[in-house]
């Protein structure tokens, strides 16, 4: 099994394009709580992020947003995670035209409406409590 080191970044060298799919494969450890996957504008510190996909296993809901100039957003909350802590997940963000879509299991759980252009996307990152397996753009 692969394994990635946390925090994993990976510069996308052709951005994102609607089609493209983020397939996230990993375990929330026994006493995990939370992890994100985020796509960011910039390479530097507090870059503007046009995706933040937050599962929260201690509070059982995923949170969705965006930071723009320094800010958050406001949240978009789906009531469940789709997975639990100490069970392989696959997570698939898919990119479309119009948002992005979640996807575990055989479900998109929630549509997150772009509000930053695709095209300014420039990094994916993986961070907190997850042990990776592999991240892929398909
Ligand atoms: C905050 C949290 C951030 C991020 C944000 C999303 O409360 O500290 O890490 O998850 O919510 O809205």
């Amino acid at each position: 099994m692969a394994n990635y080191t946390v925090p994993h970044r990976a510069v996308l060298p052709n951005g994102l394009q609607p089609g493209s799919v983020i397939r996230v494969r990993g375990t929330v450890p026994a006493n995990g709580n939370r992890f994100h996957v985020n796509l960011l504008c910039s390479e530097g510190s507090g870059a503007d992020t046009a995706l933040h996909c937050n599962p929260r296993l201690d509070s059982g809901e995923m949170v969705f947003n965006a930071f723009q100039e320094g800010a958050w957003g406001r949240e978009e909350r789906s009531p469940s995670v789709p997975f639990q802590r100490g069970q392989p997940f696959d997570l698939l963000i898919i990119v479309a035209d119009d948002a992005y879509k979640a996807v575990a299991g055989d479900a998109v759980f929630h549509r997150f409406v772009h509000r930053l252009p695709l095209q300014l996307v420039r990094v994916l990152e993986v961070g907190g409590d997850v042990q990776l397996q592999s991240v892929t753009i398909l």
